[in-house]
């Protein structure tokens, strides 16, 4: 059955009093539902943007510990901020949330709105968040349809359309619009996403025989669940190759920061260059950065999916005389608690972190 088709709300609405039932029975215990203030919704709902649940867990409740409230996420510094993000990936997500807390306090009065027009205004806030907010937070009859909420609504409807069509969202937004439950908004979102999440599972096969919606799913009694939702082959990622240089001198180690705007927006790095050197080619870019006699030693390779690119990484590690060269150097204290490195460079973070651990267990020794 289409996703436009008249047919298909009839077959949502079904769905409501189970899933309702079957939530308030299941639902998991989360920081943001045991205490669900609008920040709090706010920053679960960026975070769980592309992440999962257990991912999200550890960071949540440090973000509350340091930014407890808008004003202090407003009034966070650029370091502080990217430290609390530090391998939760997506960084724009973050400069974009201190962003949005700074115009809800001038042109809000501090207080995150329930509209979902003027969620929409602020950065970071798009459709699926914006309706999210306004129901878990506020109580207001908004479907928030994400990547989750298309999987469900394909089985639900047994629909083979490509779900990767933008357009398509909105259509399925539209169509569960007219059946959200107003009494019971919030709930109902969660619910939703719920059953995505631990019964009509993304990968691997869903437990069909648990779910509260199993005699009205379309595509279980079609037999066609594994094969939805159908998505039209993703274009392959486009492959960068670079090779990091972990510089150490007297306990200290080379950081370079990101450009502001672009791919990882002022996080820090180790010093790089693209392409994957081999040990001579590392030697001869330590001699073009003045380090005439360092030996660079490999420490191994690493590779890191983003959404639209693939790095394949390789590393060397070279101790420095001296502190040469036009980068920031830090302690492995400054690394842990200052400076927020990418989870793409956690690879060769740890490398180093096992050398300056024990320096002459390594294979890092020239000498070897
Ligand atoms: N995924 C996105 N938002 C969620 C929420 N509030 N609870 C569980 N999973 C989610």
């Amino acid at each position: 059955m289409d996703f436009a088709t008249d047919a298909a709300v009839p077959l949502l609405a079904q769905t409501v009093g189970p899933l309702l039932a079957w939530y308030r029975e299941n639902g998991r215990d989360l920081p943001w539902r045991t205490e669900p203030s609008p920040y709090r919704v706010w920053v679960s709902e960026i975070m769980l943007q592309q992440t999962r649940i257990g991912a999200v867990l550890p960071y949540f409740d440090r973000f509350m510990t340091a930014f407890p409230d808008i004003a202090a996420l407003a009034a966070a510094s650029d370091e502080q901020l990217l430290k609390s993000w530090e391998g939760l990936g997506y960084y724009r997500r973050v400069r974009n949330l201190r962003a949005a807390a700074r115009l809800v306090l001038a042109r809000f009065g501090g207080e995150l709105p329930s509209a979902r027009e003027d969620l929409l205004t602020l950065p970071g806030i798009g459709d699926y968040t914006a309706g999210a907010i306004a129901s878990i937070a506020f109580g207001r009859p908004e479907p928030a349809v994400d990547g989750n909420v298309m999987r469900v609504t394909a089985r639900l409807l047994d629909c083979h359309a490509d779900v990767t069509r933008p357009a398509l969202r909105e259509t399925v937004r539209r169509q569960w619009a007219q059946v959200w439950p107003s009494s019971e908004a919030g709930m109902f979102t969660q619910a939703l996403m719920e059953l995505g999440e631990v019964r009509c599972l993304p990968h691997g096969t869903p437990v069909c025989q648990q779910c509260p919606c199993r005699d009205i799913c379309r595509s279980r009694a079609a037999g066609t669940a594994l094969e939805l939702p159908y998505r039209a082959a993703a274009k392959e990622r486009p492959v960068e190759e670079r090779t990091f240089l972990l510089l150490v001198s007297g306990g200290k180690i080379a950081l370079c920061q990101r450009p502001e705007n672009g791919l990882l927006g002022g996080m820090w790095e180790f010093p790089s260059a693209p392409g994957l050197l081999d040990a001579a080619g590392a030697a001869r870019l330590l001699r073009s950065w003045g380090a005439v006699h360092a030996v660079p030693v490999p420490v191994g390779t690493a590779r890191h999916l983003f959404t639209h690119r693939e790095w394949r990484m390789t590393g060397y590690l070279a101790v420095l005389p001296d502190r040469t060269g036009d980068w920031v150097w830090g302690t492995p204290q400054d690394l842990k608690e200052r400076y927020a490195l990418p989870a793409a460079c956690h690879f060769f973070r740890d490398r180093l972190a096992a050398f300056l651990a024990e320096p002459e267990q390594q294979s890092c020794n020239p000498g070897e």
